[in-house]
């Protein structure tokens, strides 16, 4: 069985492949970065008219890429939410026009679920139950996994998601557009300890998440000690560390909650070299295991979707002739596959 994948949520088009028997047989990606990057963040409407540009020949190249014809593929996967409208619209009608065209089911995904299940693309993929870590640009949750759609969101940020929080600090210290992996770059440069930053909502239980405040310590930060190349390495330095402590201090204490021992962590942040590092140290010391999707796949891909669409489709589960598209959709109100 072989289901297109198309991803269209945010700034990135992704189009994959995935054969239940062979894995990824292509992805496609076109990231929008350049066109917003003078804005210093995403335009939705800039984005939406990019992917109406990119997704019909990244559909051609993929199938091309793969061998394949239309007539080899058994299902098309497309995210229907969250995300931005109309970006979501470009995917949903697409996938949902040519499934109809082709006469094969489409499906639509969460995209959140798209990175939860990332990781079961690798060699070394998880078992059920476990508990994941899902930091993008959108959204920073702890989530328990006990099977495909059955999920119990365990806390999640009540401000900005952690990606967006690295952005947003990234923009004040003058980093383009999106900053994430710039500041972690610059930070390999600070200095340990110069600065220590707050671990927000860490000194009361629960697994809720706030990062704003980072962003706003930052600011002052820079205020008070100005900005030369050194004090911008040390300030990045201590904004990731908090950023990365907090969120080992949350995986933490949800591992000893749930009694789990394998954790998950995906979503853009989940690239970060710094927090790997650390969440390996700490599931050693754990005795667990800590999971990843290779890093092309940490970050918004097509890959992910048709992955998830193919458990979707397996269970029987698809779309009526409507195009879906959901710019809040909150995780656990999916079924179980
Ligand atoms: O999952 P993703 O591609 O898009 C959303 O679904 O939001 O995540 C993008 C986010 C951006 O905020 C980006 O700055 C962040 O992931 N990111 C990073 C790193 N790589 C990507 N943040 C920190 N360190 C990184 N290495
Ligand atoms: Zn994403």
């Amino acid at each position: 069985m072989r289901v297109l994948g198309i991803e269209t949520s945010c700034d990135e088009t992704g189009i994959a492949i995935f054969d239940d028997q062979h894995g990824i047989l292509s992805h496609q990606l076109y990231s929008q970065v350049k066109l917003h990057a003078d804005y210093g963040g995403v335009v939705p409407e800039l984005a939406s008219r990019d992917h109406v540009r990119k997704t019909i020949p990244l559909i051609q190249a993929a199938l091309k890429d793969a061998g394949l014809d239309k007539d080899d593929i058994d299902g098309i996967a497309y995210t229907a939410g969250p995300g931005l409208v109309g970006a979501l619209l470009v995917g949903a009608t697409i996938g949902r026009s040519l499934a109809m065209a082709w006469g094969k089911p489409a499906v639509a995904v969460h995209h959140m679920e798209g990175h939860l299940l990332a990781p079961m693309l690798e060699e070394n993929a998880p078992a059920f139950p476990f508990v994941a870590l899902l930091v993008s640009g959108g959204h920073s949750m702890l989530v328990r996994v006990d099977g495909i759609g059955r999920y119990q969101v365990l806390g999640e940020s009540i401000d900005d998601a952690a990606g967006e929080a690295f952005d947003k600090t990234a923009k004040l210290m003058g980093l383009d557009y999106p900053g994430g992996p710039l500041l972690s770059r610059l930070a390999e440069q600070g200095t340990p300890g110069r600065f220590i930053f707050p671990r927000p909502m860490t000194d009361r239980p629960g697994l809720d998440m706030s990062f704003s405040g980072l962003k706003t310590f930052a600011a002052n930060t820079i205020a008070a000690e100005g900005s030369d190349e050194q004090t911008r390495a040390d300030i990045a330095h201590a904004f990731q560390a908090a950023v990365v402590d907090t969120l080992a201090i949350k995986c933490r204490r949800a591992l000893k909650e749930t009694g789990l021992k394998r954790l998950v962590v995906a979503g853009g942040v989940s690239a970060n070299r710094y927090l790997r590092a650390q969440l390996a140290e700490m599931m050693q010391d754990l005795g667990g295991e800590v999971f990843y999707p290779r890093t092309e796949y940490c970050t918004d891909n097509g890959a992910m979707i048709a992955y998830a669409g193919m458990q979707r489709l397996k269970a029987g589960v698809f779309e009526p002739l409507e195009v879906k598209a959901v710019p809040r959709w909150p995780l656990d109100t999916l079924d179980p596959a």
